[in-house]
């Protein structure tokens, strides 16, 4: 193998930038000529690829986002997209693809694949949402659940000020990992997760005990992909139940969690991901995603990894129920 590439696809992740020095630092030390897509899918129907060497990702570890930038492309969902996206690549003489994303980014690569089976593709988890089946944590997550951790923090402290209910939207599209961790880790009141139905009327019951001891400030924790709708729809109902009782907030944490210097763990584990990632292609390895279960490098075939999701652990959800 005399060339590869490397891009990163879909919602950035801190970590990203981490995990794309690795695959180039570890290219060119076993010779192989590393070059970098911009812009995920859209790039390599484009033909925006780039040499890189080492100094190309000198100095970007600590950084979020992403250096190659990302995307999430349409045109790639045709035919005709992906067979530019080859062309493109053949034309590079690329042997190698690294792809580093989530489940829109693995979903892609195995129609391509399907295809195009001559240009192995492997895959590195990167997303915050942590629901990909086939590594204990995504790249992205740790950061995020900290990013997450800090803000509510924040929160608490004025709403214990003036003994407020506050509800506070976090992301995870239709996962409840970054609601979970980050509201066992603020020692939240409630957390409303997708994974867990009429998990409403549970709160009213938790808001109505707490209103009998005169416990006004609460914090709940909303996952944007909770059934009963976004935080504002759950202040909502919880208004109209206790009919002016609380005095009510709603905080949308938002983007603020994609971005943000990766933390020790992501930047780690992105670098061994990205390492192992190169390993995996010169063994021959393709259509496959890697990840890390307790410590070992596993890979999952794309099929696998995008049909299955990542169970929450029960016994977290249990936690929230006897500590808050
Ligand atoms: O998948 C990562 C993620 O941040 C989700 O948590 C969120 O639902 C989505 O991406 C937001 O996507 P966009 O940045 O395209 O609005």
């Amino acid at each position: 193998m005399k060339k590869i590439a490397v891009f990163t696809s879909g919602g950035d992740a801190p970590g990203m930038n981490a995990c794309v020095r690795a695959v180039v630092r570890t290219a060119i030390h076993h010779g192989i000529e590393a070059f970098g897509i911009r812009r995920g899918y859209e790039g390599m129907i484009e033909g925006d690829i780039i040499p890189m060497d080492k100094s190309s990702v000198s100095n970007i570890i600590q950084l979020g986002g992403t250096i190659l930038q990302s995307a999430r492309s349409k045109e790639f969902r045709t035919k005709a997209g992906r067979q530019k996206a080859y062309d493109n690549l053949k034309a590079a003489g690329i042997e190698g693809v690294v792809a580093i994303g989530g489940d829109g980014t693995f979903t892609g690569a195995r129609v391509f694949l399907q295809e195009h089976p001559d240009i192995p593709f492997v895959g590195i988890p990167g997303t915050i949402d942590n629901d990909l089946y086939g590594t204990d944590y995504t790249i992205g997550y740790d950061t995020a659940i900290n990013t997450a951790m800090t803000a509510i923090d924040s929160i608490k402290d004025t709403a214990n000020a003036h003994n407020r209910l506050f509800f506070v939207e976090v992301m995870g599209r239709d996962a409840g990992f970054i609601a979970l961790r980050s509201g066992i880790a603020t020692g939240a009141e409630a957390v409303l997760i997708p994974e867990s139905k009429n998990d409403t009327d549970h709160l009213f019951s938790i808001l109505e005990n707490n209103l009998g001891i005169n416990k006004m400030a609460n914090i709940v924790v909303v996952a944007e992909g909770d059934e009963a709708g976004g935080a504002f729809s759950v202040a909502k109902a919880v208004e109209e139940k206790f009919k002016g009782q609380f005095d009510i907030r709603v905080t949308i944490l938002g983007h603020v969690q994609r971005g943000g210097r990766p933390t020790c763990m992501e930047r780690v584990l992105a670098s061994r991901l990205g390492m192992e990632s190169v390993k995996a292609l010169m063994e021959g390895k393709k259509a496959v995603m890697l990840g890390q279960i307790d410590k070992n490098i596993v890979f999952t075939p794309f099929e696998k990894a995008i049909k299955h999701h990542q169970e929450l652990n029960p016994l977290l959800i249990n936690m929230v129920e006897i500590l808050n």
